[in-house]
């Protein structure tokens, strides 16, 4: 009894000391921000877990409450002037991914968690060509081939008076063209082709991701976690299943890259382990050691993770309000009516991209869908100084597309969509320094070419084609995002359905 008596003084003298120390004499002491933010890693816990991924709601009143630097926990400051947008990711900065968070996922040899620049810049010139604009044009028809099957499902479906789920119908088209983009013509996962459009995929991701905020606060429950035995896996959470037999065969695809690489056999068309196994191109790079087959299949699925959700929220965000607001919805028709007349024209992503209102319309939905929403951390290389505070080396440092897509300077109403905004030249020129969902510099997505393939040929397309169409039984209300570093609905939301309106 009395060790335990002993025990509990201890913790709670160790706890209040350490309480005194972080608010107190730690080197971020000097940095406002919330009392509990600044003592405890378990506060941003409590939000982005408990409160299911809501801190980043905050920040607009931690931003008018302690200015342009904010303490958001013990070791993290968020910036919010959008002046240090380009110091913090630019293709020079010397600031580096946060290893404590991006190796979360545990695919550490991944393009997107590679903390180290140098490292990152070597693996990433592997994989450059592949998503390059000129590569994504030459598979253009490809994109265009999945949209089309997705906006004959919606014909389908309202010749049968039923609706159409397009929320999962648009993360159907970019699950499909990534897998087949990258993996290989034959290794597409044809979400398409189902009837739900594979939102069990969705579902998986939506219930994995949050782990990595417990991860942040319990690390050393990372490492057994990722190496459960799958028949334990399976049992815990049987959606796992899906995930394990896609992961067989990208294993049996790496496998077989392997095999022709060792074989000097050429496909017709090379997929990113090609690249990745290339004995010229990884020596050219300096990189020493060939990637293992677990390795590639870490990047396979790092892949697909980060192209589902977007490019999903961002195709989704556009239509839903261009239906919801039907002078926008005339407006675009007309617009594509008239570059279009003929509805048989093959509608070109070259041509697409000329049009301004369709192109206000896109930059309306990827500001109002965030990209990822999540804070991106970078390590500060050196000591540095942000607004007159002085930050030491090693502080954790972020910036949220959240706040930039929200700034009073550039988006009054932010919460409006308005692709009015964007169509004078001058006053997009300028607004286009907050626009940030690809993020920007060294560690931008490699994918956004591609993405942007993906976003003018669904909404072009579909809007087009389609003169009649109404989204039944959901709001604006139901487009709210939980911050799981990528965005997701909340369970609750009603999702976004369509349906041609009878005539
Ligand atoms: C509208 C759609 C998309 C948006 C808004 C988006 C947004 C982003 C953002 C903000 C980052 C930086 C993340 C960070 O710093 O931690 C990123 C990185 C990345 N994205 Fe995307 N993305 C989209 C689509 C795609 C697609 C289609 C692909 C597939 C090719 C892709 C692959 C990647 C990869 C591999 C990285 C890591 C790059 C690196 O660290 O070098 N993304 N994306």
């Amino acid at each position: 009894m009395a060790y335990a008596a002993y025990i509990a003084t201890a913790l709670l003298v160790w706890t209040a000391c350490r309480i005194v120390y972080l608010r107190h004499l730690h080197p971020l002491a000097h940095v406002p921000g919330p009392f509990w933010a600044s003592v405890t890693e378990l506060y941003r816990f409590y939000h982005d877990w408990i409160q299911n991924g809501t801190y980043y709601r905050h920040f607009e009143a931690y931003q008018a409450r302690y200015g342009p630097v904010i303490r958001i926990a013990p070791n993290e400051v968020l910036l919010t002037d959008p002046c240090h947008y380009d110091t913090l990711y630019s293709m020079t900065t010397d600031f580096y991914k946060d290893p404590a968070f991006y190796h979360l996922s545990g695919a550490e040899t991944a393009v997107f968690a590679i903390t180290h620049n140098k490292d990152h810049q070597r693996h990433r010139a592997l994989l450059n060509p592949f998503f390059s604009r000129r590569s994504v044009l030459q598979q253009e028809g490809m994109v265009r081939s999945k949209v089309l099957r997705l906006l004959n499902r919606i014909q389908q479906d309202s010749q049968r008076g039923l609706t159409t789920e397009l929320w999962a119908g648009f993360r159907a088209i970019s699950v499909d063209v990534i897998t087949e983009y990258a993996f290989g013509a034959d290794r597409c996962w044809d979400f398409l082709g189902r009837e739900d459009f594979g939102v069990w995929y969705n579902h998986l991701a939506r219930a994995v991701v949050p782990t990595m905020y417990l991860f942040r606060v319990v690390p050393w429950l990372r490492r057994p976690m990722q190496a459960m035995p799958v028949w334990l896996a399976r049992r815990l959470n049987p959606m796992v299943v899906g995930m394990l037999e896609f992961m067989d065969v990208t294993r049996r695809d790496v496998e077989r890259v392997v095999g022709d690489v060792e074989h000097d056999r050429k496909p017709e068309r090379e997929t990113i382990f090609h690249g990745l196994l290339d004995p010229e191109a990884t020596k050219a790079q300096g990189l020493v050691g060939v990637p293992t087959v677990q390795n590639m299949v870490d990047e396979a699925f790092g892949f697909l993770g980060a192209a589902s959700e977007t490019a999903g929220n961002a195709m989704t965000m556009c239509a839903f309000h261009v239906l919801y607001d039907r002078e926008i919805y005339k407006r675009l028709r007309a617009e594509l009516v008239q570059a279009f007349p003929d509805p048989t024209t093959q509608m070109d992503l070259l041509a697409l991209e000329k049009l301004p209102y369709l192109t206000a319309v896109i930059k309306e939905g990827l500001r109002l869908s965030y990209g990822v929403i999540h804070p991106l951390p970078r390590v500060a290389p050196k000591a540095v100084e942000f607004n007159g505070y002085v930050l030491p080396e090693g502080t954790v440092v972020s910036m949220s597309a959240w706040l930039m897509h929200r700034h009073p300077d550039a988006f009054p109403d932010p919460d409006r969509f308005d692709p009015d905004r964007w169509l004078d030249a001058g006053r997009a020129f300028y607004l286009e320094k907050f626009l940030v969902p690809f993020s920007k510099g060294n560690r931008n997505c490699i994918g956004q070419p591609l993405a942007m393939c993906e976003v003018y040929l669904a909404i072009a397309l579909l809007f087009r084609r389609f003169d009649d169409l109404e989204a039944i039984d959901v709001g604006p209300e139901d487009l709210v995002y939980e911050d799981y570093f990528g965005a997701f609905y909340p369970k609750d939301a009603r999702k976004f359905k369509v349906m041609r309106r009878e005539r």
